[in-house]
């Protein structure tokens, strides 16, 4: 996902040199909706549980996402998704469990060329990451609870308008998601999750 993101972003940056298509250009008031795919990749070595590392794997899923712009160049950016399923794995033992997240996201953003057919944007927010149907194999217990996680979020991405309504989209953000893991109610420690994550999406202007 990683390597396949990273081409076509390339692929598209190369194109926004060689066509001219109908510039999509942003003004105050307006609402830009995406609607795409997102994974989320954790970084490695999660937590260290007694010299062994928990690793939590990838999840992908469908994800929402709305920019109002309140001038040409600033816009606050809302994050929806259906819930990522992420399993859980424990060095040299192998799967031990899974967990359901939903990681709602509220960035400002400043778009460099409001008014290019290529639109490329920075973005700094807040991400609340809430876990749920945490589930443990039973010969580790019986419990596991993940904490909701607050953290920061800062976003690469670009818009690269089709015409004047319809873009297409590539993202990748960083967010500090750490949640704390209980088993049976006893702590094993802070979970360092701070995923990258990397979203495809198709967008639509009114
Ligand atoms: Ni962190």
């Amino acid at each position: 996902m990683r390597g396949l993101a990273t081409r076509i972003l390339a692929v598209f940056v190369g194109l926004s040199f060689c066509l001219a298509l109908p510039a999509q250009a942003y003004e105050a008031g307006d609402w830009l909706v995406r609607v795409g795919v997102t994974t989320v990749d954790p970084k490695d070595e999660n937590l260290d549980v007694s010299g062994l590392f928990l690793e939590v794997d990838d999840g992908t899923t469908l994800t929402f996402n709305g920019t109002y712009f309140f001038s040409p160049n600033w816009g606050v950016e809302v994050l929806a998704a259906a819930p990522f399923n992420h399993d859980i794995q424990l060095e040299s033992v192998g799967k031990i469990g899974e967990t359901d997240h939903l990681p709602p996201t509220v960035s400002l953003q400043y778009h460099f060329l409001p008014d290019a057919t290529f639109q490329p944007y920075v973005g700094l927010g807040l991400n609340a990451t809430i876990f749920f149907s945490e589930d443990l194999n039973p010969a580790v217990g019986d419990d596991l609870d993940l904490d909701t996680s607050f953290g920061l979020a800062a976003q690469i991405g670009a818009d690269w308008s089709l015409n004047e309504k319809w873009v297409l989209n590539f993202e990748f953000r960083w967010i500090d998601i750490d949640t704390e893991a209980k088993v049976d109610g006893a702590s094993l420690g802070d979970v360092e999750i701070d995923p990258i994550t990397y979203g495809i999406n198709i967008g639509y202007k009114f």
